[in-house]
C-alpha cells in the first residue's frame, strides 16, 4: 500500500493508503427480532426512535457517498426488515444518481411477507443469515425457534428473484462445524451460493476465542474430502474467496477475516443507523454526520467530512496482533 500525501478535496473518495471506497453498508436499526450469540447480548437495548436517521437523512446521506463516488449499497441492521420504511428507503436509494445496487443482508424471518414490494422497489440481491439446519442448534445460536421462517424466507428470496441469493453461514468450532459438510454439499447439488464466515470478535458476551475460528483452509479440506474443487474468485475487493466443486451447480464462498483479511483491498465503510460513519468494522472511532445533516448543513460540508472520516481509515483491523482492542460495539449495532 502506498501512502499518499494529503487528502484530495475533489475526485475519488479514497483513504491515506489509496483504497477508493466503492461500497456502503447502511444500518436502518439495531433491532432484531433474532439475538444470535456471536452478535447480540441476550438483554439488548436499543437505540431511541429520535435517535435512528429518518428516511429522508438516510437518502441525503446516501446521496452524499454516492456524488463521492460509491456505487454499490447494502441496507444492514440489526435485522433492516425490522424498520417500517424498509421499502421505501430501498425505492428512494435506488434512484439516488450513481447508485448501481442496493442488495441486503437480512435474517430471512420477514422475507416472505416483504420479498414481492422490495423487488417491485429496486432490491437486487440478499444475503441470508443461516448457520444451521438443524432445529435444537438453531434455537441454541439464534436463541429464537426460527428455522423454518429463515427456510421459507430464503425460498421467498428465491420465488421473487432476489438475486443473487447469498446463504451467510457463521462457523463455529465445536458449535455447528458438523454442518459444514452440509452446507457444502447444499451448495454442490442446488444453484445456490453459500458463504462461510469465520467467527468474528464482535460477539456481546466474550465468548470469542481464536480456536473457536474454524478457518478458511478448513473448509476448502473439508470440501476437497467429498469433490474436486477449483478456486473462482474474481473480484479481489469481494470479502469472499470463492470456490465451487468441478461437479457442482452453485459455489461457496469463505470470509477469511481473521485468517486471512482482506483490508488491504477494502473498498467500504459502514454507517450505523444513528448515522456514525465507521470506516472499519473493527473502529474504535466514528465520525458523526447526523449531526450535520440535522443542522441543515450544506453539501460541501458532509463532503469534507465524509472525506475526512474516509481518509483516516487504518491499514487494517488488528485481529491478528497482540494490542488488539474489541470494538465496543458488537454487531448489530454496526451493521453487518
Ligand atoms: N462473526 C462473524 N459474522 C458475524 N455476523 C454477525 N456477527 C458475527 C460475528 N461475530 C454475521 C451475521 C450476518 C452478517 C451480517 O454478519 O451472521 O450474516
Ligand atoms: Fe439478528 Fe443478524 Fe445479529 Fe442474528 S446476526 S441477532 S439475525 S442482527
Amino acid at each position: 500500500m502506498s501512502m499518499v500525501a494529503t487528502m484530495p478535496t475533489t475526485g475519488p473518495l479514497v483513504d491515506q493508503y489509496n483504497r477508493a471506497v466503492k461500497k456502503l453498508r447502511v444500518s436502518l436499526t439495531d433491532r432484531c427480532n433474532f439475538r444470535c450469540v456471536y452478535c447480540m447480548p441476550e438483554d439488548a437495548e436499543f437505540m431511541a426512535r429520535d435517535e435512528l436517521l429518518t428516511a429522508d437523512e438516510i437518502v441525503r446521506a446516501v446521496t452524499a457517498f454516492a456524488r463521492l463516488g460509491v456505487e454499490k449499497i447494502r441496507l444492514t441492521g440489526g435485522e433492516p426488515l425490522m424498520r417500517p420504511e424498509v421499502v421505501e428507503i430501498t425505492r428512494r436509494i435506488k434512484e439516488v444518481p450513481g447508485v448501481r445496487s442496493v442488495s441486503m443482508t437480512t435474517n430471512g424471518f420477514m422475507l416472505p411477507h416483504r420479498a414481492a414490494e422490495l423487488k417491485e422497489a429496486g432490491l437486487d440481491g440478499v444475503n441470508i443469515s443461516l448457520d444451521t439446519l438443524r432445529r435444537d442448534r438453531f434455537i441454541q445460536l439464534a436463541r429464537r425457534d426460527y428455522l423454518d421462517h429463515v427456510l421459507k424466507g430464503i425460498s421467498a428470496a428465491i420465488e421473487f428473484d432476489l438475486q443473487p441469493v447469498k446463504i451467510n453461514t457463521v462457523v463455529m468450532r465445536g458449535v455447528n462445524d458438523q454442518e459444514v459438510r452440509d452446507f457444502l454439499t447444499w451448495s454442490r447439488e442446488h444453484p445456490v451460493v453459500v458463504r462461510f464466515i469465520e467467527f468474528m470478535p464482535l460477539d456481546a458476551d466474550n465468548i470469542w476465542e481464536r480456536k473457536l475460528v474454524y478457518n478458511l483452509s478448513e473448509i476448502v479440506e473439508a470440501a476437497n474430502q467429498i469433490a474436486p474443487v477449483e478456486e473462482i474468485t474474481q473480484d479481489k475487493a469481494a470479502p469472499a474467496r470463492t470456490f465451487r466443486f468441478l461437479d457442482g451447480q452453485g459455489e461457496f464462498g469463505v470470509i477469511a477475516s481473521v485468517s486471512e483479511p482482506f483490508c488491504e483491498w477494502c473498498d467500504r465503510v459502514r454507517i450505523t443507523a444513528e448515522g456514525k460513519i465507521r470506516n472499519c468494522l473493527f473502529a474504535t472511532d466514528e465520525t458523526d454526520l447526523r449531526e450535520l445533516i440535522r443542522g441543515g448543513a450544506p453539501d460541501v460540508d458532509l463532503d469534507l467530512r465524509i472525506r475526512e472520516s474516509v481518509w483516516a481509515k487504518w491499514a487494517g483491523h488488528l485481529i491478528n496482533q497482540p494490542n488488539f482492542v474489541k470494538p465496543e460495539r458488537t454487531m448489530h449495532r454496526i451493521g453487518g
